[in-house]
Protein backbone atom coordinates (compact mmCIF):
# COMPACT_ATOMS: atom_id res chain seq x y z
CA UNK A 1 0.00 0.00 0.00
CA UNK A 2 1.21 3.49 -0.71
CA UNK A 3 2.77 5.70 2.01
CA UNK A 4 2.65 9.37 2.15
CA UNK A 5 6.55 11.17 2.24
CA UNK A 6 5.46 13.04 5.20
CA UNK A 7 4.54 9.25 6.68
CA UNK A 8 7.90 8.05 6.27
CA UNK A 9 9.57 9.03 9.25
CA UNK A 10 7.30 6.60 11.09
CA UNK A 11 8.51 3.73 9.37
CA UNK A 12 11.90 2.71 9.05
CA UNK A 13 13.45 -0.66 9.25
CA UNK A 14 10.37 -1.33 7.21
CA UNK A 15 9.88 -1.94 3.78
CA UNK A 16 7.15 0.72 1.85
CA UNK A 17 5.68 2.23 -1.39
CA UNK A 18 5.76 5.66 -2.10
CA UNK A 19 4.52 7.52 -5.17
CA UNK A 20 4.53 10.70 -6.88
CA UNK A 21 6.73 12.92 -9.45
CA UNK A 22 10.34 13.01 -10.01
CA UNK A 23 11.01 16.48 -8.52
CA UNK A 24 15.09 16.72 -8.54
CA UNK A 25 17.70 14.46 -9.12
CA UNK A 26 21.93 14.82 -7.66
CA UNK A 27 24.30 12.29 -9.08
CA UNK A 28 26.99 11.45 -6.81
CA UNK A 29 29.90 9.17 -7.86
CA UNK A 30 27.99 6.09 -8.39
CA UNK A 31 24.68 6.93 -6.72
CA UNK A 32 21.80 9.16 -7.62
CA UNK A 33 19.99 10.64 -4.73
CA UNK A 34 15.98 10.88 -6.30
CA UNK A 35 14.00 13.58 -4.52
CA UNK A 36 10.08 12.09 -4.87
CA UNK A 37 7.53 15.00 -4.63
CA UNK A 38 3.93 13.90 -3.53
CA UNK A 39 0.56 15.80 -2.08
CA UNK A 40 2.24 15.88 1.06
CA UNK A 41 5.96 17.03 0.21
CA UNK A 42 9.25 15.75 -0.84
CA UNK A 43 11.49 12.81 -0.31
CA UNK A 44 14.83 11.05 -0.45
CA UNK A 45 15.52 8.15 -2.42
CA UNK A 46 18.73 6.55 -2.41
CA UNK A 47 19.43 4.90 -6.11
CA UNK A 48 22.35 2.54 -6.56
CA UNK A 49 23.14 1.89 -9.17
CA UNK A 50 22.30 4.86 -10.65
CA UNK A 51 18.39 5.71 -12.19
CA UNK A 52 18.41 7.98 -15.90
CA UNK A 53 14.98 9.19 -15.39
CA UNK A 54 14.14 12.51 -16.56
CA UNK A 55 12.17 15.47 -13.97
CA UNK A 56 8.25 14.99 -13.69
CA UNK A 57 8.60 11.22 -14.40
CA UNK A 58 5.32 9.74 -12.84
CA UNK A 59 6.99 7.01 -10.17
CA UNK A 60 5.90 4.28 -8.10
CA UNK A 61 8.99 3.60 -5.68
CA UNK A 62 9.66 0.66 -3.36
CA UNK A 63 11.96 0.14 -0.77
CA UNK A 64 13.69 0.06 2.75
CA UNK A 65 12.81 3.21 5.19
CA UNK A 66 16.65 4.11 6.46
CA UNK A 67 17.06 6.45 9.31
CA UNK A 68 19.57 9.16 7.64
CA UNK A 69 19.73 12.31 9.32
CA UNK A 70 20.00 14.44 6.48
CA UNK A 71 16.91 13.32 4.68
CA UNK A 72 13.62 15.15 5.00
CA UNK A 73 12.00 13.89 8.19
CA UNK A 74 14.88 11.73 9.14
CA UNK A 75 14.51 9.25 6.27
CA UNK A 76 15.09 7.98 3.02
CA UNK A 77 14.44 5.45 0.80
CA UNK A 78 17.08 2.17 0.23
CA UNK A 79 17.50 -0.50 -2.08
CA UNK A 80 14.30 1.37 -4.58
CA UNK A 81 12.46 -0.88 -7.33
CA UNK A 82 11.35 1.99 -9.87
CA UNK A 83 8.16 1.88 -11.65
CA UNK A 84 6.99 4.35 -14.29
CA UNK A 85 3.85 5.10 -14.47
CA UNK A 86 4.26 8.12 -16.94
CA UNK A 87 6.57 9.39 -19.07
CA UNK A 88 6.84 13.49 -19.47
CA UNK A 89 6.75 14.05 -23.13
CA UNK A 90 9.36 17.03 -23.43
CA UNK A 91 12.02 18.34 -20.70
CA UNK A 92 9.87 20.84 -18.20
CA UNK A 93 10.50 24.57 -19.17
CA UNK A 94 10.56 25.40 -15.92
CA UNK A 95 13.23 23.97 -12.91
CA UNK A 96 10.97 23.05 -10.48
CA UNK A 97 13.89 21.20 -7.98
CA UNK A 98 15.26 25.20 -7.14
CA UNK A 99 13.98 26.14 -3.64
CA UNK A 100 12.46 28.92 -5.00
CA UNK A 101 11.42 29.26 -9.18
CA UNK A 102 13.94 31.84 -11.12
CA UNK A 103 11.90 31.92 -14.07
CA UNK A 104 9.77 35.60 -14.97
CA UNK A 105 6.13 35.75 -13.96
CA UNK A 106 5.50 35.43 -17.63
CA UNK A 107 7.15 32.24 -18.42
CA UNK A 108 5.73 31.23 -15.10
CA UNK A 109 2.54 31.82 -15.74
CA UNK A 110 2.84 30.61 -19.46
CA UNK A 111 3.42 27.20 -17.72
CA UNK A 112 1.08 27.74 -14.84
CA UNK A 113 0.43 23.62 -14.74
CA UNK A 114 3.63 22.62 -14.33
CA UNK A 115 4.64 26.02 -12.17
CA UNK A 116 1.83 25.35 -9.55
CA UNK A 117 3.59 21.58 -8.52
CA UNK A 118 6.22 23.52 -6.89
CA UNK A 119 5.90 23.49 -3.25
CA UNK A 120 6.19 27.01 -2.71
CA UNK A 121 3.61 27.91 -5.39
CA UNK A 122 1.15 25.21 -4.34
CA UNK A 123 1.44 26.61 -0.85
CA UNK A 124 -0.15 29.71 -1.92
CA UNK A 125 -3.22 27.93 -3.22
CA UNK A 126 -3.42 25.86 0.58
CA UNK A 127 -3.57 29.28 1.65
CA UNK A 128 -6.23 30.70 -0.22
CA UNK A 129 -7.87 27.37 0.36
CA UNK A 130 -7.59 27.89 4.33
CA UNK A 131 -8.57 31.36 4.01
CA UNK A 132 -12.19 30.55 2.55
CA UNK A 133 -12.57 27.49 4.72
CA UNK A 134 -11.78 30.08 7.51
CA UNK A 135 -14.40 32.54 6.39
CA UNK A 136 -16.76 30.12 6.06
CA UNK A 137 -16.59 29.15 9.37
CA UNK A 138 -16.32 32.57 11.13
CA UNK A 139 -19.75 33.25 9.60
CA UNK A 140 -21.58 30.20 10.05
CA UNK A 141 -20.93 30.85 13.65
CA UNK A 142 -22.50 34.10 13.45
CA UNK A 143 -25.60 32.54 12.10
CA UNK A 144 -25.00 33.46 8.42
CA UNK A 145 -26.33 30.93 5.11
CA UNK A 146 -24.36 30.51 2.56
CA UNK A 147 -26.05 31.36 -0.82
CA UNK A 148 -24.93 30.65 -4.48
CA UNK A 149 -26.16 33.72 -6.87
CA UNK A 150 -26.34 33.41 -11.33
CA UNK A 151 -23.41 35.01 -12.69
CA UNK A 152 -25.25 35.43 -15.38
CA UNK A 153 -27.46 38.51 -15.28
CA UNK A 154 -29.61 40.88 -16.64
CA UNK A 155 -27.75 44.04 -15.06
CA UNK A 156 -24.59 45.62 -14.30
CA UNK A 157 -24.04 45.72 -10.75
CA UNK A 158 -21.38 47.95 -9.86
CA UNK A 159 -21.07 50.32 -12.89
CA UNK A 160 -22.04 49.96 -15.98
CA UNK A 161 -18.00 49.90 -17.44
CA UNK A 162 -15.94 47.17 -16.64
CA UNK A 163 -18.69 44.64 -17.67
CA UNK A 164 -18.75 41.59 -20.02
CA UNK A 165 -21.53 41.74 -22.29
CA UNK A 166 -23.22 38.55 -23.67
CA UNK A 167 -25.52 37.44 -25.92
CA UNK A 168 -28.01 35.10 -24.03
CA UNK A 169 -30.06 33.57 -26.37
CA UNK A 170 -30.20 36.67 -28.43
CA UNK A 171 -30.96 38.65 -25.41
CA UNK A 172 -28.20 41.08 -24.03
CA UNK A 173 -26.78 39.76 -20.69
CA UNK A 174 -23.55 40.21 -18.32
CA UNK A 175 -21.00 38.09 -16.37
CA UNK A 176 -21.69 38.77 -12.65
CA UNK A 177 -19.54 41.45 -11.62
CA UNK A 178 -20.71 41.29 -8.10
CA UNK A 179 -23.35 39.21 -6.32
CA UNK A 180 -24.57 42.54 -4.85
CA UNK A 181 -27.78 42.42 -5.97
CA UNK A 182 -28.90 39.10 -4.93
CA UNK A 183 -26.90 39.45 -1.66
CA UNK A 184 -28.95 41.83 -0.84
CA UNK A 185 -32.36 39.99 -1.73
CA UNK A 186 -31.83 37.09 0.08
CA UNK A 187 -31.05 39.36 3.32
CA UNK A 188 -34.72 39.29 3.67
CA UNK A 189 -34.98 35.21 3.29
CA UNK A 190 -32.03 34.76 5.90
CA UNK A 191 -31.21 38.11 7.42
CA UNK A 192 -27.75 36.97 7.09
CA UNK A 193 -25.76 35.29 3.89
CA UNK A 194 -22.31 34.84 2.25
CA UNK A 195 -21.37 33.54 -0.61
CA UNK A 196 -17.64 32.69 -2.24
CA UNK A 197 -17.53 32.51 -6.30
CA UNK A 198 -16.27 34.34 -9.34
CA UNK A 199 -16.87 37.65 -10.41
CA UNK A 200 -16.11 39.36 -13.37
CA UNK A 201 -14.43 42.86 -14.16
CA UNK A 202 -13.65 43.74 -17.81
CA UNK A 203 -10.76 45.95 -16.37
CA UNK A 204 -8.97 48.42 -19.17
CA UNK A 205 -5.87 48.57 -18.06
CA UNK A 206 -3.02 46.11 -16.57
CA UNK A 207 -2.21 46.76 -13.13
CA UNK A 208 -0.69 44.59 -10.51
CA UNK A 209 -3.51 44.68 -8.26
CA UNK A 210 -6.52 43.99 -10.73
CA UNK A 211 -7.92 40.85 -12.70
CA UNK A 212 -10.71 40.37 -14.93
CA UNK A 213 -12.37 37.31 -13.24
CA UNK A 214 -11.40 37.41 -9.59
CA UNK A 215 -12.45 35.44 -6.68
CA UNK A 216 -14.99 37.30 -4.44
CA UNK A 217 -15.82 36.28 -0.40
CA UNK A 218 -19.37 38.53 0.32
CA UNK A 219 -21.08 38.62 2.82
CA UNK A 220 -24.85 40.69 3.69
CA UNK A 221 -26.68 41.34 6.86
CA UNK A 222 -29.76 42.17 7.89
CA UNK A 223 -31.14 44.82 11.34
CA UNK A 224 -27.71 46.65 11.13
CA UNK A 225 -27.52 50.31 13.00
CA UNK A 226 -25.01 51.56 10.34
CA UNK A 227 -22.02 50.24 9.12
CA UNK A 228 -19.73 49.92 12.09
CA UNK A 229 -22.01 46.74 12.69
CA UNK A 230 -20.92 45.37 9.28
CA UNK A 231 -16.94 46.18 10.24
CA UNK A 232 -17.39 43.78 13.51
CA UNK A 233 -18.55 41.15 10.98
CA UNK A 234 -15.21 42.00 8.61
CA UNK A 235 -13.38 41.85 11.97
CA UNK A 236 -14.50 38.37 12.28
CA UNK A 237 -14.20 37.19 9.13
CA UNK A 238 -11.01 37.98 8.55
CA UNK A 239 -10.19 36.89 11.99
CA UNK A 240 -11.53 33.59 10.98
CA UNK A 241 -9.33 33.35 8.01
CA UNK A 242 -6.05 34.15 9.78
CA UNK A 243 -6.75 31.20 12.43
CA UNK A 244 -7.73 28.79 9.60
CA UNK A 245 -4.14 29.25 7.59
CA UNK A 246 -2.65 28.82 10.82
CA UNK A 247 -4.11 25.35 11.77
CA UNK A 248 -3.84 24.46 8.27
CA UNK A 249 -1.03 26.22 6.70
CA UNK A 250 1.08 27.65 9.07
CA UNK A 251 4.84 27.89 8.40
CA UNK A 252 3.90 29.14 4.83
CA UNK A 253 4.04 32.70 5.68
CA UNK A 254 3.95 35.68 8.24
CA UNK A 255 0.35 35.48 10.23
CA UNK A 256 -1.02 38.91 11.01
CA UNK A 257 -2.62 39.58 14.45
CA UNK A 258 -5.88 41.17 14.13
CA UNK A 259 -6.84 43.38 16.32
CA UNK A 260 -10.06 43.03 18.32
CA UNK A 261 -11.06 46.29 16.93
CA UNK A 262 -9.63 47.52 14.01
CA UNK A 263 -8.62 50.71 13.91
CA UNK A 264 -10.33 53.64 11.37
CA UNK A 265 -9.98 56.93 10.15
CA UNK A 266 -12.84 58.66 8.16
CA UNK A 267 -11.78 59.38 4.28
CA UNK A 268 -12.36 63.35 5.72
CA UNK A 269 -9.68 63.09 8.09
CA UNK A 270 -7.04 61.04 5.68
CA UNK A 271 -5.60 64.06 3.76
CA UNK A 272 -6.37 63.26 0.83
CA UNK A 273 -7.53 65.90 -1.65
CA UNK A 274 -9.81 63.50 -4.07
CA UNK A 275 -12.97 61.22 -4.13
CA UNK A 276 -10.83 57.97 -3.76
CA UNK A 277 -7.36 56.60 -2.35
CA UNK A 278 -5.08 56.00 -4.90
CA UNK A 279 -2.50 53.69 -4.31
CA UNK A 280 -0.21 55.48 -2.62
CA UNK A 281 -2.34 56.69 0.10
CA UNK A 282 -3.25 53.06 0.75
CA UNK A 283 0.45 52.34 1.77
CA UNK A 284 0.92 56.00 3.55
CA UNK A 285 -1.94 55.43 5.51
CA UNK A 286 -0.71 51.67 6.59
CA UNK A 287 2.34 53.14 7.78
CA UNK A 288 0.71 55.70 9.69
CA UNK A 289 -2.31 53.31 11.24
CA UNK A 290 -1.13 49.99 10.98
CA UNK A 291 -1.10 46.68 9.09
CA UNK A 292 -5.34 46.91 9.50
CA UNK A 293 -7.31 50.26 8.92
CA UNK A 294 -10.56 50.86 8.02
CA UNK A 295 -10.94 54.12 6.09
CA UNK A 296 -15.04 54.76 6.43
CA UNK A 297 -17.00 57.60 4.92
CA UNK A 298 -15.94 57.24 1.05
CA UNK A 299 -17.62 60.58 -0.78
CA UNK A 300 -20.55 59.70 -2.67
CA UNK A 301 -19.23 60.68 -6.04
CA UNK A 302 -16.86 57.21 -5.84
CA UNK A 303 -19.99 55.02 -4.62
CA UNK A 304 -22.21 53.08 -6.08
CA UNK A 305 -25.86 53.72 -6.50
CA UNK A 306 -26.97 51.32 -3.65
CA UNK A 307 -24.71 52.85 -0.85
CA UNK A 308 -26.30 54.34 2.23
CA UNK A 309 -25.58 58.34 2.84
CA UNK A 310 -23.72 59.53 5.93
CA UNK A 311 -26.65 60.84 7.79
CA UNK A 312 -26.18 65.02 8.18
CA UNK A 313 -23.17 64.93 5.71
CA UNK A 314 -24.85 63.24 2.23
CA UNK A 315 -21.27 64.13 0.09
CA UNK A 316 -19.96 60.94 2.65
CA UNK A 317 -21.19 57.69 2.22
CA UNK A 318 -22.14 54.96 5.09
CA UNK A 319 -19.04 52.66 3.47
CA UNK A 320 -16.00 51.57 4.31
CA UNK A 321 -12.50 49.85 2.86
CA UNK A 322 -10.60 47.46 5.00
CA UNK A 323 -6.78 48.29 3.71
CA UNK A 324 -4.23 45.41 5.14
CA UNK A 325 -0.42 45.81 4.73
CA UNK A 326 -0.61 48.82 2.47
CA UNK A 327 -3.78 47.51 -0.03
CA UNK A 328 -7.23 47.70 -0.39
CA UNK A 329 -8.63 43.88 0.20
CA UNK A 330 -12.78 44.78 1.23
CA UNK A 331 -15.04 47.27 0.36
CA UNK A 332 -18.37 47.46 1.71
CA UNK A 333 -20.81 49.73 3.58
CA UNK A 334 -24.37 50.14 4.63
CA UNK A 335 -27.28 49.93 1.62
CA UNK A 336 -30.10 52.26 0.99
CA UNK A 337 -33.39 50.03 2.04
CA UNK A 338 -36.31 52.00 1.31
CA UNK A 339 -37.62 51.15 -2.16
CA UNK A 340 -38.53 54.59 -2.94
CA UNK A 341 -34.74 55.48 -1.96
CA UNK A 342 -34.33 53.25 -5.03
CA UNK A 343 -36.19 54.64 -7.44
CA UNK A 344 -34.99 58.26 -6.61
CA UNK A 345 -31.22 56.87 -6.43
CA UNK A 346 -31.73 55.43 -9.93
CA UNK A 347 -33.22 58.62 -11.53
CA UNK A 348 -36.47 56.62 -12.05
CA UNK A 349 -34.66 54.34 -14.59
CA UNK A 350 -36.03 50.98 -12.70
CA UNK A 351 -36.58 49.22 -16.06
CA UNK A 352 -33.22 46.65 -15.50
CA UNK A 353 -33.52 46.53 -12.02
CA UNK A 354 -37.39 45.09 -11.63
CA UNK A 355 -36.36 42.17 -10.47
CA UNK A 356 -33.21 43.48 -8.06
CA UNK A 357 -36.49 46.00 -6.25
CA UNK A 358 -39.04 43.50 -5.37
CA UNK A 359 -36.73 43.10 -2.10
CA UNK A 360 -36.72 46.44 -1.04
CA UNK A 361 -40.48 46.91 -2.84
CA UNK A 362 -41.73 43.95 -0.23
CA UNK A 363 -39.95 45.46 2.92
CA UNK A 364 -36.11 45.04 3.84
CA UNK A 365 -34.19 45.87 6.97
CA UNK A 366 -31.89 48.27 7.29
CA UNK A 367 -28.64 46.15 6.27
CA UNK A 368 -25.43 46.14 4.98
CA UNK A 369 -22.25 43.83 3.65
CA UNK A 370 -18.86 43.92 2.22
CA UNK A 371 -16.61 41.95 -0.13
CA UNK A 372 -13.45 40.36 -0.08
CA UNK A 373 -11.15 40.12 -3.38
CA UNK A 374 -9.35 36.00 -1.95
CA UNK A 375 -6.19 36.48 -4.50
CA UNK A 376 -5.53 40.24 -3.26
CA UNK A 377 -5.68 38.61 0.55
CA UNK A 378 -3.53 36.28 -0.55
CA UNK A 379 -0.74 38.41 -2.08
CA UNK A 380 -0.79 40.51 0.38
CA UNK A 381 -0.22 37.98 3.01
CA UNK A 382 2.85 36.19 1.19
CA UNK A 383 4.22 39.52 0.38
CA UNK A 384 3.89 38.96 -3.70
CA UNK A 385 3.64 41.79 -5.47
CA UNK A 386 1.51 41.17 -8.55
CA UNK A 387 -1.84 39.48 -7.64
CA UNK A 388 -0.91 36.75 -10.24
CA UNK A 389 1.47 35.17 -8.58
CA UNK A 390 -1.37 33.89 -6.23
CA UNK A 391 -4.09 33.67 -9.05
CA UNK A 392 -4.91 30.16 -10.14
CA UNK A 393 -4.81 30.58 -14.47
CA UNK A 394 -4.91 34.32 -13.94
CA UNK A 395 -7.16 35.93 -16.69
CA UNK A 396 -6.62 39.57 -17.89
CA UNK A 397 -6.34 41.35 -21.00
CA UNK A 398 -3.94 39.90 -22.49
CA UNK A 399 -4.56 36.30 -20.86
CA UNK A 400 -7.18 33.48 -21.51
CA UNK A 401 -4.92 30.30 -21.47
CA UNK A 402 -3.59 28.45 -19.80
O1 LIG B 1 -14.63 47.35 -4.37
P1 LIG B 1 -15.44 46.29 -5.07
O2 LIG B 1 -15.69 46.48 -6.51
O3 LIG B 1 -16.82 46.15 -4.25
C1 LIG B 1 -17.87 45.31 -4.56
O4 LIG B 1 -17.82 44.40 -5.37
C2 LIG B 1 -19.08 45.54 -3.69
N1 LIG B 1 -20.24 44.78 -4.22
C3 LIG B 1 -18.74 45.11 -2.30
C4 LIG B 1 -19.82 45.34 -1.31
O5 LIG B 1 -20.27 44.41 -0.67
N2 LIG B 1 -20.23 46.57 -1.18
O6 LIG B 1 -14.70 44.91 -4.84
C5 LIG B 1 -14.49 44.38 -3.56
C6 LIG B 1 -13.08 43.80 -3.41
C7 LIG B 1 -11.98 44.83 -3.46
O7 LIG B 1 -11.73 45.38 -2.19
C8 LIG B 1 -10.80 44.00 -3.93
O8 LIG B 1 -10.23 43.25 -2.86
C9 LIG B 1 -11.45 43.01 -4.87
O9 LIG B 1 -12.81 42.93 -4.49
N3 LIG B 1 -11.37 43.43 -6.28
C10 LIG B 1 -10.56 42.88 -7.20
N4 LIG B 1 -9.66 41.89 -7.11
C11 LIG B 1 -9.01 41.53 -8.24
N5 LIG B 1 -9.24 42.10 -9.44
C12 LIG B 1 -10.14 43.09 -9.59
N6 LIG B 1 -10.37 43.60 -10.78
C13 LIG B 1 -10.86 43.52 -8.43
N7 LIG B 1 -11.81 44.44 -8.22
C14 LIG B 1 -12.11 44.37 -6.91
Amino acid sequence: MRILSNELSAHAGERVTLAGWLHAKRELGSVTFVVLRDRAGLAQVVADPPVALPAETVLEIEGLAVAAEQAPGGVELHEPSFRVLAEPAEPPPIELRRPVLKEALPTILDHAPLAWRHPRERAKLQLAAASVAGFRRALDRLGFTEISTPKIVASATESGANVFALDYFGRPAYLAQSPQFYKQTMVGVFERVYETGKVWRAEPHETARHLAEYTSLDAELGFIRDHFDVMKVVREAVAGMVESVGERAAGAVELPEVPAEIPWVHFAETGVDDVDLAPADERRLCEEHGEWLFVTGFPTAKRPFYTHPEPGRPEYTNSFDLLFRGIEIVTGGQRLHRYEDYVAALGGETGPYEGYLQAFKYGLPPHGGFALGLERWVARLVGARNIRETTLFPRDRNRLTP
